[in-house]
């Protein structure tokens, strides 16, 4: 596994692998890998012969108040576990050569990253977005692999690929849960032992939710009754959003009709810490 930090150093990197017909695909990360990650790598693996990480804990996505200075970085732990895990590329930029002093131009997001977590977080998908289509633009990959745990954002970036012709296939990798059905993340070591145990109130009230699609409930917010009840069982937990989407728009739905993916998006905060999570629903 070759390390690289410099962008152009990257870039031209992955010209020659093209010149060579190397098919090539990436993963994007902001470090402190999991399971979650290496799940998008073994796709990665499956779909390409060469698989370019990319750890890059991006300042622009992170607002002043947010965690970009107590983000957990583990770059040496990261690297043997990419290695072990078979990557051929860790792409590690430095900050100073991804931003320019005076860089000027950002992707700028529609209506898809105005709800949920863009309203809960102004300017994250913009810098999210920028950040992207800068990785893509370096790696050159053939395609991208990205979580569905970050649905919205990925929602976003689809259509930013869509919007903009960007030559890459987009393949999206199902949710990595620990045992007991929380959605595996970086974050989930904010947690005292005690947020932990309630934390699990999030992935129960989305097994609730899918019961009753499939109990033929369609009244939307029927469903996020039930699911609030279940979530505010736990007394440290406070919801920011719980609602009932349409899987590519993010708009929201009343009543669920036949055919169509939704999603069951959620945004808790046990104690202070903020949790994202998100199950599929189809009637
Ligand atoms: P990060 O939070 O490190 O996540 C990197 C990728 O891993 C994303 O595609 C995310 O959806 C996926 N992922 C995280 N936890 C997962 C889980 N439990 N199951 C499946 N996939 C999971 O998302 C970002 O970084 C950044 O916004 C990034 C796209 C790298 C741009 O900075």
């Amino acid at each position: 596994m070759q390390i690289i930090n410099n962008p152009a150093e990257m870039q031209k990197t992955a010209e020659s692998l093209r010149l060579k017909h190397q098919f090539i695909a990436v993963v994007m990360t902001m470090g402190a890998l999991h399971e979650g990650h290496l799940s998008l790598i073994r796709l990665a693996k499956e779909k390409a012969g060469t698989v370019i990480l990319t750890i890059f804990v991006n300042p622009r996505q992170f607002s002043p108040e947010e965690d970009f200075h107590r983000y957990p970085r583990s770059f040496e732990k990261d690297a043997a576990m990419a290695k072990a895990a078979g990557v051929d590329y860790l792409f590690a930029p430095d900050t100073a050569l991804m931003y320019a002093e005076d860089s000027q131009t950002q992707v700028s997001t529609g209506d898809i990253a105005s709800r949920f977590e863009g309203a809960a977080r102004p300017g994250h998908f913009n810098g999210m977005a920028t950040v992207v289509l800068k990785l893509m633009l370096i790696s050159k990959a053939h395609l991208a692999v990205f979580g569905e745990k970050d649905a919205q954002q990925l929602a976003v970036i689809k259509r930013m690929v869509q919007d903009l012709n960007i030559d890459i296939t987009i393949v999206s990798a199902p949710i990595v849960r620990e045992p007991d059905g929380l959605a595996t993340s970086s974050r989930n070591i904010y947690l005292s032992s005690e947020e932990r145990k309630q934390a699990t109130v999030l992935y129960k009230s989305i097994c609730r939710a899918a019961e009753l699609v499939k109990q033929q409930i369609t009244d939307s917010e029927k469903i996020i009754q039930e699911v609030t009840s279940v979530i505010e069982s736990a007394p440290d937990a406070k919801i920011d959003y719980a609602s009932i989407v349409d899987s590519v728009n993010f708009t929201e739905t009343t009543l669920l009709k036949t055919g169509v993916d939704y999603l069951l998006v959620l945004a808790v905060k046990i104690g202070r810490t903020r949790l994202i999570d998100n199950g599929r629903l189809r009637i």
